[in-house]
């Protein structure tokens, strides 16, 4: 079974960003640190981990943007579970704290090739696509909370 958890010890940390690297990062040839960014300290970390191995095998963020606004980044799952609902239960799990935080808007920047994805949970295109790494391009899409 898949569980959602916010990561604690050091071990755990290691993993999760290593995670993000993998997912994230190294293919588009970046180097370590490249998955971190300046809101890690302020940030809602969660991740997803299979019971029967204790793999973590998908991970988000969420921290304030701005007022009332939340923001996930780094959405990440390990390229043998995706598909099968982690993104869907790491994205409600957000949601679910981003409510709790008291945010009216919660959104994210998406790479063009997810904002079809990001759709489903009923985010829509906000922003015009900035280039990002160099390598993609991505464009801000939102929700409101209830
Ligand atoms: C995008 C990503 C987070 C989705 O997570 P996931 O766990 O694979 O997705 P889920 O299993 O929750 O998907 C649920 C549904 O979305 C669909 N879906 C998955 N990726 C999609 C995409 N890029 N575009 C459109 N639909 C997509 C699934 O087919 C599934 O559809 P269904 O419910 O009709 O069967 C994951 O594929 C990933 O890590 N990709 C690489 C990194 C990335 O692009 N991160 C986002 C950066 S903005």
């Amino acid at each position: 079974m898949i569980v959602i958890k916010q990561p604690k010890t050091r071990d755990e940390f290691k993993a999760y960003y290593d995670l993000r690297y993998r997912i994230l990062r190294k293919p588009w040839g970046q180097v370590r640190d490249t998955e971190k960014d300046d809101y890690e300290p302020i940030s809602q970390h969660f991740m997803a981990v299979d019971e029967e191995t204790g793999e973590i095998v998908g991970v988000v963020k969420l921290f304030e943007k701005e007022p009332e606004v939340g923001w996930f980044s780094h959405l990440a799952v390990d390229r043998a579970y995706q598909k099968v609902g982690v993104g869907r239960m790491l994205i409600n799990a957000v949601e679910e704290q981003a409510k709790e935080m008291g945010f009216k808007r919660l959104g994210c920047m998406s790479r063009l090739n997810t904002t079809k994805y990001f759709e489903k949970y009923g985010f829509h295109v906000e922003g015009l696509p900035t280039q990002y790494f160099g390598t993609t391009q991505v464009l801000w899409m939102e929700k409101e909370l209830d």
